[in-house]
């Protein structure tokens, strides 16, 4: 893969988010030595990406999606990688998880891929939270919540049980196989490319394309990403009393973390945690309030942001949906100690429009304490014999 050097980059506190960095070929060939005499361009040759990818898992989230699109996803994920599964799909009045359970297995032989497969809901696995204290995951009744970002800290907590360096986040429902490979591949180039051993790395979309009047629109933002980015830049702008259009990736679902940062993250349910992912950075990390880790701090945070060459083409589920999200990102930059009064007032603006309702958006979007407070050990054990769901498919230990 070839691609830019970050052409630009704001600097908070710690962390430095880099522009958006274009991909020039995805793929350059095999041999090194490549040296651009400007040195503006990074290549890595097959074997760079593919060392990185041994050490990194694949977490897909997936509820009640058509098991061809999951098919899809699985093929286009380099074999180096992990993959974990984490299922919440309906166990009833037809086991999906069942399903989707036995198509893996039978792909998963034809692939020759080690995967791991769990349910979001099984009750074992709820036990496991239990004794290791880890109740913000849990819903009143006891049971773990529903919502993506759960299923992805579960996904966390099992690529930390076969101690991956970073974990990659990639949605059950994409059409396009090639380009789950691109984002695989995205992931570890952003990794190569780090000097901090505490990185993200988020995925900007060239195209996302929608059907319209008959005919394929290839348009560059949705609708809830462009609001996103709007006020998470004007959150930066505010800070630094610099107008900015740095982040292009606030809504980022395909997005990748190394281990040791993505242990200290609080994070936040549903579909608002890649917005808060951003913000958790910059509240910890962006030097505005004093910091409980100073080594992440001497080492510093960076943030990539590498467009895509394949266009997005993935399930439309409608304004709804959109709405639940987009006030999803909104409640959690306005939730956050870092927001100016200013951008307050206009968050609030912008959420009353959204919902006519009065929402305890603190409630509705709760926080997930970080995941480096669990005991490995003992959660592992725990998975291994009391979680009946937890299934391991090819050659995994
Ligand atoms: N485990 C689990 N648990 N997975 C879930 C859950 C859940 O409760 N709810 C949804 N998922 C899975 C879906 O099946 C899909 O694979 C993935 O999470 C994303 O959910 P979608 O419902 O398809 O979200 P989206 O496509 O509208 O939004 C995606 O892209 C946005 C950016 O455009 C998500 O990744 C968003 O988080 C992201 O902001
Ligand atoms: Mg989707």
């Amino acid at each position: 893969m070839k691609l830019d050097f970050p052409r630009y980059t704001e600097r908070l506190g710690a962390v430095s988010i880099y522009g958006v960095q274009r991909i020039y070929e995805l793929d350059s060939g095999k041999s090194k030595g490549f040296q651009s005499s400007h040195q503006t361009v990074r290549k890595f040759d097959y074997d760079e990406i593919s060392n990185i990818m041994h050490d990194l898992a694949i977490v897909i989230p997936i509820k009640n999606e058509k098991l061809k699109l999951l098919e899809g996803v699985l093929s286009g994920i380099p074999n180096e990688c992990l993959v974990i599964i984490v299922s919440n799909s309906s166990r009833e009045p037809v086991d999906r998880f069942s399903i989707e359970t036995e198509a893996v297995r039978q792909l998963g032989r034809f692939m020759d891929k080690r995967i791991i497969i769990v349910h979001q809901q099984d009750p074992g696995l709820a036990d496991i939270f239990r004794n290791a204290g880890y109740d913000s995951i849990f819903d009143a009744e006891g049971n773990i919540r529903s919502g993506k970002a759960e299923g992805m800290i579960i996904g966390l907590l099992a690529a930390k049980m076969y101690h991956k360096d970073y974990v990659g986040f990639i949605d059950g429902d994409n059409y396009v196989p090639g380009a789950v490979n691109e984002y695989v591949k995205i992931f570890a180039a952003g990794f190569g490319m780090s000097t901090s051993p505490y990185c993200n790395v988020r995925i900007s979309w060239v195209f996302k394309p929608k059907v319209r009047n008959n005919s394929l629109q290839f348009s560059k933002w949705g609708r809830v990403s462009e609001i996103t980015n709007r006020n998470l830049n004007a959150l930066l702008a505010t800070i630094t009393g610099f107008e900015t259009e740095i982040i292009k990736t606030g809504n980022a679902g395909e997005n990748a973390l190394s281990m040791p940062l993505a242990e200290c993250l609080q994070y936040s349910g549903g579909y608002s945690i890649e917005t808060r992912e951003l913000i958790d950075i910059l509240e910890k990390f962006g030097g505005l309030v004093p910091t409980e880790y100073p080594q992440i701090v001497n080492r510093g945070v960076e943030v990539f942001q590498i467009e895509t060459r394949n266009p997005h083409f993935h399930e439309d589920k409608g304004t709804a949906h959109l709405n639940e999200m987009l006030e999803a990102s909104l409640a959690t930059i306005f939730g956050s100690k870092i927001c100016p009064p200013d951008l307050k007032e206009s968050l609030q603006n912008q959420l009353k429009h959204l919902t006519k309702r009065r929402v305890d958006y603190d409630k509705k979007y709760h926080v997930l304490e970080p995941i480096k407070t669990i005991h490995m050990p003992e959660f592992e054990k725990g998975v291994r014999e009391n979680a009946s769901t937890f299934q391991r498919i090819g050659r995994l230990k």
